[in-house]
């Protein structure tokens, strides 16, 4: 048994940082990842089949995407990012199989009708305008695919082989190495496309412009950014929508180049996904001053952390209940990514508990799971609120600079972390549990000591804690407060150390410096 004590001091930070109009619209938004062929079938396909071991396509569609949002929405996400939606390589199987994956770029400026048609693609953007929901696609702009080092050309966007650095090998670590020298190796090669080159920023630049017109879309993950930086300035202008980078890797200075009016809007937040699984991973070095280290750099050294993307899975990484066992860790690292500065990502089966290795063990079908709401699903659900307008995070960002605000480490020890964004604390551990039952959203109420201080005491398990001041609670459907067009809540399952007064229809708290817990509760199950 742990016993793990916090003592915080509350208080209200606000600190400002500017940005971009477009960069600002995704600023409150958060994204749900989805690789478009594992996502769902086609209503009437046979939904066995579908081992990730095979490395082929599985059947999802932009169609069946389409066809299966509310499983998004309901969960609160107000984006989706959808892998790329490009011609990929159509020849024999590799030795890695083939490309159900989407990243193995042929004609860039074609769709890949493996996916569906011009119209089914414009159909899932509509759809998902109508819900108020943004879409972002991948799109790889760094190399093509081929099968050798020396491929015919001809049927690529670009066709010249002058378009292309010659074949070298990447040294990583050695920019030069980096930007011009080829990823994969010599069975899959990823020729390295010429982005010095004038004609080739002038084909990239109408290509991308068209893309994002004819598709109304909202926002690009660009995959692979190491390329010379300043392509990416007049690329993501020609897009005319905010560009988030992959930018593999857990180097703080090399991510942050890639941030600023230099470079691109965001990016992936790779520095923060390894003090992530350092700190809280179990087992794992458990490592929590690794973690305080890297929040400090990145709030020092990216221009704005508020627009970076967050995120414990993706296609490339394992999943998270891959590299530990305690689902606990999983709970907590995932609040961390709400109530952190940054945009919240979620990889599709995330929420399912999903636990595969690297690629291609990390790209399950979804529909095995028959989309249950999972303990996971109801927790992300939650830290959205998918109860109604408003969201959390929204609502938070309307009512305060709750999403502009900088969070500030309010204090740490070896087993967790106290931290305010706003008028928010997040309070997360690495004690992990082994969880029966979970109860998810306890609204308890905790009254602020009068010496500004609440003390939490961790006995039987290592649960993640947000408070909200009640004050900030009006209007927002949560916890037995009224939402912005109710007079009374639907909720009544509160439980409240604090002072309850219904009168006139409207639910109040005694406000006296209180606070409301949402407690993710394994405790009270012995
Ligand atoms: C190419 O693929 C073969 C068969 O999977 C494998 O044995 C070999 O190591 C691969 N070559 C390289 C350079 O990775
Ligand atoms: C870095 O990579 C470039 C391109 O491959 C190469 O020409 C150069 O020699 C490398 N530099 C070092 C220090 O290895
Ligand atoms: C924890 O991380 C810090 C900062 O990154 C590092 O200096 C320290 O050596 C690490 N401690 C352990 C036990 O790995
Ligand atoms: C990790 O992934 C590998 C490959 O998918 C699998 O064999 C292993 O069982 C996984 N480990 C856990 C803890 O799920
Ligand atoms: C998921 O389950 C929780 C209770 O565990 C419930 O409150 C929530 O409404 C459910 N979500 C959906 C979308 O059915
Ligand atoms: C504040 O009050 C709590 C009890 O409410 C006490 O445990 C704590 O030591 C006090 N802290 C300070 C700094 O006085
Ligand atoms: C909650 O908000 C409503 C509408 O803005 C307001 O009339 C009411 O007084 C507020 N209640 C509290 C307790 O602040
Ligand atoms: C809240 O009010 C607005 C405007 O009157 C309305 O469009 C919206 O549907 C209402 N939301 C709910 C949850 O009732």
């Amino acid at each position: 048994m742990h016993i793990f004590i916090l003592v915080l001091i509350c208080g209200l930070i606000y600190l400002q940082s500017a940005s971009a109009a477009t960069a600002e619209q995704w600023r409150g938004r958060s994204i749900y990842q989805i690789i478009t062929d594992r996502y769902a079938l086609p209503a009437g396909s046979n939904s066995n089949v579908c081992d990730p071991g095979d490395q082929t396509w599985c059947g999802g569609t932009w169609n069946s995407i389409r066809e299966n949002l509310d499983y998004i929405q309901n969960a609160g996400f107000t984006a989706i990012w959808i892998s790329p939606v490009s011609q990929n390589y159509e020849g024999p199987r590799t030795p890695y199989g083939d490309a159900y994956h989407g990243y193995w770029i042929a004609d860039v400026s074609k769709l890949n009708d493996r996916f569906g048609t011009s119209d089914d693609l414009k159909g899932l953007s509509d759809e998902l305008h109508r819900r108020g929901m943004y879409l972002m696609v991948d799109v790889v702009v760094n190399n093509v695919m081929a099968l050798s080092t020396t491929p015919d050309f001809t049927s690529y966007l670009f066709k010249d082989p002058t378009q292309y650095h010659p074949y070298c090998s990447i040294q990583w670590g050695n920019v030069t190495s980096e930007q011009n020298c080829w990823l994969g190796d010599t069975n899959v090669t990823l020729p390295d496309v010429n982005t010095q080159d004038g004609t080739v920023q002038a084909s990239y630049g109408l290509w991308i412009q068209s893309l994002v017109q004819t598709y109304n879309i909202d926002g690009l993950r660009i995959d692979g950014t190491h390329v010379n930086t300043d392509f990416w300035p007049v690329f993501c202008e020609n897009a005319g929508v905010f560009c988030i980078g992959e930018v593999f890797g857990s180097d703080m200075d090399q991510a942050a180049s890639y941030q600023g009016p230099q470079a691109l809007d965001s990016i992936l937040h790779y520095p923060m996904y390894g003090a992530l699984t350092n700190a809280f991973a179990i087992p794992g070095p458990q490592n929590m001053s690794a973690m305080v280290d890297v929040i400090t750099q990145s709030k020092r050294k990216f221009v704005d952390p508020g627009l970076l993307g967050n995120f414990v899975e993706n296609q490339d990484l394992p999943r998270w209940a891959n590299l530990s066992v305690d689902i606990q860790s999983l709970w907590n690292v995932m609040t961390f990514n709400f109530m952190f500065d940054g945009i919240p990502i979620v990889y599709y089966g995330q929420e399912q508990g999903f636990s595969g290795n690297a690629d291609p063990w990390n790209r399950e079908p979804l529909w095995p799971s028959n989309y249950a709401n999972t303990s996971t699903y109801a927790l992300i659900s939650t830290l959205n609120q998918a109860g109604g307008p408003p969201l959390l995070r929204n609502f938070l960002g309307s009512s305060s600079n709750w999403l502009k605000s900088e969070t500030q480490i309010l204090t740490a020890t070896t087993k967790g972390i106290a931290l305010s964004k706003g008028n928010v604390i997040t309070v997360l551990t690495n004690i992990g549990s082994p969880v029966r039952h979970l109860q998810i959203l306890t609204c308890t109420q905790f009254i602020v000591g009068s010496n500004g201080t609440i003390e939490m005491q961790y006995s039987k398990g290592g649960a993640a804690a947000v408070f909200v001041p009640s004050t900030a609670l009006n209007g927002s459907g949560l916890c037995g407060f009224p939402g912005s067009n109710q007079t009374k809540s639907a909720r009544s399952s509160v439980s409240s150390h604090g002072t309850r007064i219904y009168t006139n229809g409207i639910y109040t708290y005694s406000l006296a410096a209180s606070v409301v817990l949402f407690w993710l509760d394994s405790c009270k199950v012995e």
